[in-house]
């Protein structure tokens, strides 16, 4: 599996059930990086998606561990062992590989499937924003490394600079 994520300095990726800010370019790559693949987030990232509703032309797996929720246009996994099964059948049925499979977050998500994922892609702004959730430290993890990062570049309806990073398992 493959994580995308944007993040402040500190690792922050979140405030109040919200995204810490909206980079227009960083939205639009997002969206060429998971068009037409899996990608696998939990039901309080959905809330913050348009009318709360999985994203069209990828296929969505929601977690959550609420066993009433049926959510139309999604596949909706109860269970950690749950998603790792529906992973394998995804894989072997429409013969899909494990880059295909891209953990979207949030916090607790990101957290779970982290030892599942070789490769994240991590949108760095240069700000710290108020935040009350985060993603893993991947500097202090010994056994991922960076391997690649963009210039710097500047959004302006935000006043903040970003840039791409690639991360990778050692
Ligand atoms: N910066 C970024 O790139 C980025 C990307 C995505 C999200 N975010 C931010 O992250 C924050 C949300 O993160 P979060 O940690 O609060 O929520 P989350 O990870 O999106 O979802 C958590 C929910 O997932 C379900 N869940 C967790 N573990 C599970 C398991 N083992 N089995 C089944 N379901 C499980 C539970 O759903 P139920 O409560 O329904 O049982 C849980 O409440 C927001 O601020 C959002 O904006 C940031």
């Amino acid at each position: 599996m493959i994580a995308i994520v944007n993040t402040d300095p500190n690792w922050g990726i979140g405030k109040s059930n919200e995204l810490q800010v909206r980079i227009s370019k960083d939205l639009i790559r997002f969206k060429d990086l998971t068009l037409n693949k899996v990608i696998i987030y939990g039901s309080k990232t959905m809330q913050t998606y348009p009318k709360g509703r999985p994203l069209p032309n990828r296929t969505n797996i929601v977690l959550t561990r609420n066993r009433e929720l049926i959510i139309e246009g999604a596949i909706v996994c109860y269970s950690l062992a749950e998603l790792l099964d529906k992973v394998e059948q995804l894989k072997q049925e429409a013969n899909l590989e494990s880059e295909d499979f891209i953990v979207v977050g949030g916090a607790m998500i990101y957290e779970m499937l982290l030892p599942h994922c070789n490769k994240c892609y991590v949108t760095r702004i240069d700000q710290v924003l108020p935040a009350d959730s985060f993603f893993p430290n991947l500097d202090q993890r010994e056994d991922w490394e960076l391997i690649e990062q963009s210039q710097w570049y500047h959004d302006l309806t935000n006043d903040l600079n970003y840039s791409f990073l690639t991360y990778r398992r050692k």
